[in-house]
């Protein structure tokens, strides 16, 4: 039954399975790896959906033409393929991928029968060699629709004597991870696709075989970290780390370590106090260090790969070090301690500001906070700990800039935070593809060490402290990354949306390769998603469907921009669960989030001038271009600047205008990703259809509230007429 649940790895049959490559008949791998034999597995698996015929599986070569996996130093074959050099090349979670239709046997030392094609799956690493094989699946789809490749294959040629396939790639950040939001009552903070898929009731869930259709999505597109808990970290979750769930997380740990993945646990600060019976948390208490010592010892017998704890610490009233007059880097480095001796990580999130401010302090600035609390800690982290920074300086709005703590950070290994989760963007009712978004970010020049500083460069390490790349032996290289809050939930189709499923994809090749763009990533998802059986027409990937949905996913960042807070500023939101239009809805709140709109004018002044300084916090020239709005972008004005309605953009509109106008044409081009859906609808699958179709309907109607309710505020504040006419209320 179509349902959306294969998602990306449907394998549809390709309708010219007589067109089967001889060297998809057999596979052979050598070795009871356990990560070795789940790649063997998927390939079986990906080649038998989309042939219909089912490869053997060999730890032997063949008389007749074969797929090899392995290792360079476990497979003599997999080795023989490959120089030195073109070995040294590929580094511990990369892959190489050679397929040639004729082997010369004078060129086998180790097997000289083998006559036809043969292709290798090659990496340092089992995990190397099962990321080859999702690219080998990847690629066999686009080969079989009757297209291009999904990607261009380096030095390929179609001669019978140079090879077909000849893939190089490794993964550009060492640490791609997911986060889960999960309860243990099976609830979901900012989860959108139902209940949780790991637990229920307090208990972990019987379903593994979910579990481990998720490891198969994850691993496919390169993630292998995964926290499995929330970062509130409330009574249940606490008690994770006792001997009450210790084996169930071991369970946990089992299943996804056969896909390459390593799961971490949030932790409750305070747990010495909560578990332990101790008077205090204090980190620099030797009792509650010894108690931490304690309790990694155990927690490392029962999970000994565990990659370490995640800690949200003094944040939205969660404990922290703060309580003891402490700063972070104790904090973390008393954790970080604990578990070394095990090879743990403390991942540390920065996301700390003052959750109680009165919003008549025009003094503080949340924005300013994890650069103010963070940058003088520069330099005094432990080895094994990780600072997780959110992209903006805010909370994942639909548009923030970059937070100015990446370039401060000279001496700290960072991880990058995205959220794949749709909580401010539209919760997955509303189409969203965020990896535009993602783009700009890792796009973004801090200038910190000189022009090319991007944000890019330094989650994935490769900028290192002097601007030279670190080394790619050294710990610091493999203690940098990106993570983010995943979308999937205990919904069929895992998001909810359907169309959401590409911002998961999406996360996962970004994170492998940040240079992928935007729409490469779109392409692929959408071949893989829709091809074959979900196409009616069965003509392969109709002309039509993939660039039109394509295009849906590329313009609906910019779509759900338009009809929501302007330029920057943010929010709007119904407080609690952030859904729908409330321009005022966190205006004279405790959380910091304003937009301070009144009868002249709107936005924060946040210049270093006559604001609250946080434009400071940027090297020159950012600092400088965002301190003027003669340089300041038009959709970040608001965020940095307090201006008149009248205030010409850069797009020689008015602020005011430009409100009405974009508010306007944003509900049209909401109606109009409806109306591209309802054309394709011969080209696709009825159940597919009428799922998706329903969220566009939902988020046609919803746009048009946002629409009216955000112009009829300004209207209302400003006293200003829409230069058009149009109906406001
Ligand atoms: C946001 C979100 C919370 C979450 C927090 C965090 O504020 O609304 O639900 O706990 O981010 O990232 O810690």
């Amino acid at each position: 039954k179509e349902n959306g649940y294969d998602a990306w790895l449907h394998y549809p049959r390709s309708s010219h399975a007589e067109n089967r490559p001889a060297w998809c008949n057999v596979i052979v791998v050598t070795g009871g790896d356990e990560v070795l034999q789940t790649a063997a597995n998927e390939l079986q698996r990906g080649l038998t959906s989309m042939f219909g015929q089912q490869p053997k599986i060999n730890d032997v070569p063949v008389d007749v033409p074969f797929i090899a996996l392995g290792t360079f130093k476990d497979h003599p074959l997999v080795a023989e393929r490959f120089s030195a050099e073109e070995q040294a090349d590929v580094n511990a979670e990369g892959y190489r991928i050679r397929g040639t239709e004729m082997i010369n046997p004078a060129q086998s030392a180790s097997y000289d029968a083998i006559k036809g094609p043969y292709v290798t799956v090659a990496g340092q690493t089992a995990p190397g060699v099962l990321y080859g094989v999702f690219h080998l699946l990847r690629w066999l789809q686009g080969r079989l629709d009757g297209e291009l490749p999904l990607q261009a294959t380096s030095k390929s040629s179609e001669s019978s004597d140079g090879p077909f396939l000849d893939v190089l790639s490794n993964p550009v950040n060492p640490i791609r991870m997911i986060n889960h939001w999960d309860n243990m009552d099976g609830s979901v903070e900012r989860g959108y696709a139902g209940a949780s898929i790991f637990y229920e009731n307090n208990a972990l869930t019987k379903n593994m075989d979910r579990l481990r259709d998720y490891a198969r999505l994850l691993a496919s597109v390169g993630i292998q970290s995964l926290s499995i808990n929330n970062v509130n970290v409330h009574q249940v979750e606490t008690e994770l780390i006792t001997d009450k769930y210790l084996s169930d997380v071991a369970r946990l740990a089992a299943i996804f370590r056969a896909y390459g993945i390593q799961i971490y646990l949030s932790i409750n600060y305070a747990s010495p106090m909560q578990l332990g019976g101790l008077t205090t948390a204090d980190p620099l208490d030797p009792g509650v260090a010894e108690w931490w010592r304690a309790k990694a010892r155990e927690v490392y017998a029962a999970v000994p790969d565990l990659g370490g704890f995640v800690v949200k610490a003094d944040s939205e009233n969660r404990p922290g070090p703060f309580s003891y007059g402490r700063h972070h880097a104790d904090g973390a480095n008393m954790l970080a301690d604990a578990l070394q001796p095990y090879g743990g990580r403390i991942i540390w999130r920065c996301f700390v500001y003052d959750c109680k401010q009165d919003w008549r302090d025009r003094k503080t600035d949340r924005a300013r906070a994890a650069f103010d609390y963070f940058k003088p800690l520069d330099g005094l982290f432990r080895d094994n700990v990780i600072l997780q920074i959110k992209n903006g300086p805010m909370d994942f709005q639909v548009r923030e800039p970059v937070s100015p703590l990446f370039g401060a950070l000279q001496a700290t290994q960072v991880l990058l935070e995205f959220q794949i989760t749709q909580e401010y963007t539209g919760q997955q009712r509303h189409l969203c593809y965020l990896v535009p978004q993602w783009k700009e970010v890792l796009d973004f020049d801090t200038y910190t060490q000189g022009k090319g500083s991007t944000i890019k460069r330094i989650v994935s390490g490769s900028l290192g402290s002097n601007g030279s790349p670190a080394s790619p032996s050294s710990t610091k290289y493999t203690n940098y990354g990106i993570a983010a809050v995943t979308n999937i939930g205990a919904d069929t189709n895992w998001t909810g949306h359907l169309l959401a499923q590409s911002n998961l994809y999406g996360y996962g090749r970004l994170a492998w390769d940040p240079e992928l763009s935007a729409d490469e990533i779109a392409d692929e998802w959408v071949r893989l998603t829709f091809g074959g059986y979900r196409n009616r027409s069965h003509t392969g990937n109709s002309k039509h469907l993939v660039p039109a949905i394509k295009k849906m996913l590329l313009d609906s960042w910019n779509i759900y921009e338009s009809y929501t807070a302007p330029l920057g500023v943010g929010w709007m939101v119904s407080p609690d669960h952030h859904y729908g239009p409330d321009v005022d809805g966190y205006e004279y709140s405790m959380w910091g989030t304003y937009h301070f709109a009144d009868c002249r004018g709107i936005g924060v002044d946040r210049t270093t001038t006559t604001g609250t300084g946080y434009v400071g916090q940027y090297c020159s020239p950012q600092a400088d271009i965002y301190e003027s709005t003669e340089t300041c972008p038009d959709e970040l004005l608001l965020f940095f600047h307090h201006v008149p309605y009248t205030h010409v953009l850069h797009s020689g509109q008015t602020v005011i205008q430009h409100i009405y106008d974009t508010h306007f044409e944003g509900a049209e081009r909401a109606a109009n990703l409806r109306d591209t859906w309802v054309s394709l609808r011969d080209h696709l699958d009825e159940a597919i259809y009428a799922q998706v179709l329903e969220r566009l309907e939902h988020q046609t109607e919803h746009a048009q509230e946002w629409r009216d309710r955000i112009n009829t505020y300004f209207y209302r504040k400003s006293g200003i007429a829409d230069q058009k006419n149009r109906p406001i209320y």
